[in-house]
C-alpha cells in the first residue's frame, strides 16, 4: 500500500512529497515499512498583496533613490521569473525584490537582521523572509541563497545598481539602447559607481552557473522590460 503525503519540512517554504509504504503481512494492523523521499518543491506564498507590501516599503523608505531601486528589482525578478520557468510564482519573485531592501533606509547598520521583525508586522511569509534575509549573504546575512529565485536576486540586485548608473550617463537616459559590451567596460571601471560591488556580481553569477555576459544580457533585458512602469508608479508614490 502507496500513500503519498505532502508535509513541510522546513520554515524557507519547502514542501517535501514522501511516499509512506505501509505492510500487514503479518498482522492485522498497518505498520509503516518505508519511507521514501520522493520530491521536494518550493511553496512560494508571500502571506501579503502588493498593496500591503507597497504600504510597508514606504512606512520605512521615503527616499526617492531607494523606492526606484525597490521598484526596479521587483520589475527586474518579475521578469526573470517569467524568463526562467517560474511565471507562476512571479508574484513571489517580484515581491521579494520589492522589499528585499526594506531595512536598509532606517536599520543601515542592522541590514538584513532587521528586515524579519519589519516583514513579520506586515504578516510576511517565512519564505519572503528567507528569501529577503539571502540576498545579504556572506556580506550582513548567513541566511544562504537556496532557491533559484534567490539566487536571482542576490546577483541582479548589484548589477541593476550598476545598469541604472550607466544608464544615467547615456542621452537617452534609458538603459533600452544599452549592449552588453558597454556594460562590461563600466563593470571593468572600478571608479564608476563605485559603491557596486563587482565581488558580488561575480559571485552571483557564479551561484547561478553563468557566465558576466549572460547575467549582463538578461539583466539588461529585464531592466528594459520595466523601466517605463517603473517611472510611472515612483512619479505616482
Ligand atoms: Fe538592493
Amino acid at each position: 500500500m502507496l500513500r503519498k503525503k505532502r508535509l513541510v519540512s522546513n520554515l524557507s517554504g519547502c514542501w517535501t512529497y514522501i511516499a509512506i509504504i505501509l505492510s500487514r503481512e503479518t498482522s492485522k494492523y498497518w505498520k509503516i515499512y518505508e519511507i521514501i523521499l520522493l520530491e521536494e518543491e518550493y511553496f512560494m506564498e508571500t502571506g501579503m498583496t502588493r498593496e500591503e507590501a507597497i504600504a510597508v516599503l514606504k512606512k520605512y523608505n521615503q527616499e526617492s533613490f531607494h523606492l526606484l531601486h525597490a521598484l526596479t528589482v521587483e520589475g527586474v525578478m518579475r521578469w526573470y521569473a517569467k524568463e526562467l520557468g517560474y511565471g507562476e510564482d512571479e508574484e513571489f519573485w517580484a515581491m521579494a525584490g520589492l522589499l528585499h531592501d526594506i531595512d536598509f533606509e532606517k536599520y543601515p547598520e542592522q541590514h538584513c537582521q532587521k528586515a524579519p521583525e519589519l516583514l513579520k508586522e506586515a504578516n510576511a511569509s517565512e519564505a519572503l523572509i528567507h528569501a529577503v534575509c539571502s540576498h545579504g549573504y556572506g556580506l550582513c546575512s548567513d541566511v544562504k541563497p537556496e532557491h533559484l529565485m534567490e539566487k536571482v536576486l542576490f546577483a541582479a540586485d548589484e548589477l541593476t545598481g550598476l545598469i541604472g548608473a550607466a544608464a544615467k550617463m547615456r542621452p537617452s537616459k534609458s538603459c533600452c539602447d544599452m549592449e552588453v559590451s558597454s556594460l562590461k567596460k563600466k563593470f571593468k571601471d572600478k571608479r564608476f559607481a563605485a559603491g557596486c560591488s563587482r565581488d558580488v556580481i561575480r559571485e552571483g553569477a557564479e551561484m547561478l552557473g553563468w557566465d558576466l555576459n549572460e547575467l549582463f544580457e538578461k539583466t539588461i533585458l529585464a531592466m528594459r522590460s520595466c523601466e517605463e512602469s517603473v517611472n510611472n508608479e515612483l512619479a505616482a508614490l
